[in-house]
């Protein structure tokens, strides 16, 4: 039994991680920043929110890491904590860069000063890739960011190699792709298409408003993913490893795949900003075009080769976007029936 240390349990891959290390006899801490209102919805929805030791810890902050750090001397430390959203770091490229990078460093720093021998996760992403050097990503795929919260978690990979090479520490960086569940963030254009159908269809809501639907994903399923961050680290030696589906799906197809499971049969008008998707059965119209959801530069295209995962870690994704789409479809028209708001 390690004791293991996640920061960024209240998220999507927090709540996973937390379930899957319970599971495998781990003694779990969770760290959380304050806040104002409860952040344990999420570890409430999976049954495990008494099952874990909480603390707080704000990432930013070196002196209240080096605390934490010296206080539980985990084992492990996935550090998942991050100011995940990429539209939100154009408007916030300071605050993003902060926790996004500093706090990387200060967990790095914290780990080196107190001479912990503890296997650090990373949270990398495949945002990295940005404007793709490649066709599908590996990782010798040279990165090539477009967005703030890209050039902060690629800062925060580059500090992970060095720390690495330079003191010899188990530090291992997950590439992972975009990954949903029903737990994933409102915010995401998978979860705002199927938490915003189910409403369409069972409270009236108004139209869909999206922004690029040609952008390309590969969309895996979170707790599948999570349970591969458990392997990097109980693999023999830290590395980098690229965690995908090795297939691809527009934002498009995602909204048509959902809107069949919520009982819509889209079609497609215009092109462009004048796009438009209707039912075929009532006319009415479901989901539009609206360049607000336009991004200063955009990711257009992530598929991710899973082999080096594959061969090492024995890594295989089963539940593909398809039915990530339907099993996030049917969760939200649960959600829309009983009025309950989404996590
Ligand atoms: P998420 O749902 O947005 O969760 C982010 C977590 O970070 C939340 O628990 C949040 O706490 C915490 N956090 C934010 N700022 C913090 C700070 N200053 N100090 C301490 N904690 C802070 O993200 P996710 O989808 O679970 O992703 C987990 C990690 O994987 C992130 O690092 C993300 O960048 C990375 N990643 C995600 C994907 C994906 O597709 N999901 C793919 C590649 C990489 P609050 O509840 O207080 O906000
Ligand atoms: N969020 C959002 N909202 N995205 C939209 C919308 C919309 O209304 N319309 C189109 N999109 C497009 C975005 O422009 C982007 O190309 C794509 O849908 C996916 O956007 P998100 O779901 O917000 O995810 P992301 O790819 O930007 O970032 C996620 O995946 C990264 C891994 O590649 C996040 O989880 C990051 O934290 C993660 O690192």
């Amino acid at each position: 039994m390690a004791k293991v240390l996640i920061t960024g349990i209240s998220g999507q891959d927090g709540a996973f991680l937390a379930r899957g290390l319970l599971e495998k006899g781990h003694e779990v801490y969770g760290a959380m920043r304050r806040g104002s209102t409860s952040k344990t919805g999420r570890l409430n929805e999976l049954g495990i929110r008494d099952k874990i030791n909480y603390c707080t810890l704000e990432v930013t902050e070196f002196a209240n890491v080096q605390n934490v750090l010296n206080e539980i001397r985990p084992d492990q430390i996935y550090n998942l904590a991050a100011q995940s959203f990429v539209a939100d770091s154009f408007q916030f490229p300071h605050y993003t860069s902060d926790v996004n990078y500093m706090g990387v460093l200060n967990i790095l720093e914290a780990m080196r000063i107190l001479k912990l021998d503890t296997k650090l996760y990373q949270a990398s992403t495949s945002e990295m890739y940005g404007d793709v050097l490649e066709k599908p990503q590996t990782e010798k795929t040279p990165f090539n960011p477009l967005s703030p919260y890209a050039v902060s978690k690629l800062g925060a990979h580059s500090l992970v190699v060095n720390y690495r090479q330079a003191y010899d520490m188990f530090a291992t960086s997950g590439i992972l792709f975009n990954h949903e569940s029903e737990l994933r963030g409102l915010e995401f254009v998978t979860r705002k298409i199927t938490s915003w159908l189910a409403e369409i269809k069972l409270q009236g809501k108004d139209a869909l408003p999206l922004g690029n639907l040609s952008s390309v994903r590969d969309w895996g399923y979170a707790p599948e993913y999570t349970d591969m961050m458990i392997k990097m680290l109980e693999h023999d030696k830290p590395d980098d490893f690229v965690i995908s589906t090795n297939t691809e799906y527009t934002v498009r197809d995602f909204l048509f795949m959902a809107a069949q499971e919520v009982g819509f049969d889209l079609h497609s008008e215009g092109e462009g900003l004048e796009e438009k998707c209707f039912d075929r059965k009532t006319g009415k119209l479901i989901a539009y075009v609206d360049p607000r959801y336009f991004r200063a530069s955009d990711v257009v295209y992530l598929r991710g080769d899973n082999t080096k995962a594959q061969e090492m870690l024995g890594w295989k994704p089963e539940i593909l976007a398809p039915e990530i789409a339907r099993r996030m479809a049917i969760y939200d028209l649960k959600k829309a029936a009983l009025n309950t708001p989404g996590l």
